[in-house]
């Protein structure tokens, strides 16, 4: 099995951005974090960052026939991008959406998710654990 795990901008900040919000951890600490999650149960990862929403898309559209699963934290574009969710809807791969923060907490602002529309699991507030949850689920499903 094989997932993509895609971040989006400002993400690649971690540790440095808000750490009230999101913690001290960098983001290589996170991609440390997903690749044990992924090598411990057996699946292969593949973990892309980028600031840049058309590159997301263009990361999406490479994944048709090639992943099994995506976990996608879209960042600010969660609350933006109509092509970030088409994009899933396009490729038609099961999609997990994480959160770091709890954004339902949050502004008002934060509160829609485009990209969520396509997701079936959305974990927020869990920290780098939601990562943990969404791979979990996508394994839990991959193998009904
Ligand atoms: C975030 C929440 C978003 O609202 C924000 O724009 C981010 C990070 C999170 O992981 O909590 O950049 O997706």
């Amino acid at each position: 099995m094989r997932i993509l795990v895609i971040n989006g901008p400002n993400l690649n900040m971690l540790g440095i951005r808000e750490p009230g919000i999101y913690g001290s951890d960098s983001y290589a600490d996170l991609t440390t974090f997903i690749e044990k999650v992924c090598a411990d149960r057996g699946v292969e990862a593949d973990i892309f960052q980028s600031n840049h929403e058309g590159a997301i898309v263009d990361r999406i559209q490479a994944a048709y026939g090639a992943v099994d699963g995506i976990v996608i934290n879209p960042a600010a574009y969660t609350h933006t991008s109509v092509a970030i969710l088409d994009a899933l809807k396009a490729v038609s791969i099961p999609a997990v959406e994480v959160h770091l923060s709890d954004v339902s907490k949050r502004e008002d602002f934060r509160h829609i998710s485009y990209a969520g529309m396509a997701c079936e699991r959305t974990y927020a507030g869990y920290g780098f654990d939601g990562y943990r949850l969404a791979i979990e689920y996508l394994i839990e499903r991959h193998g009904k």
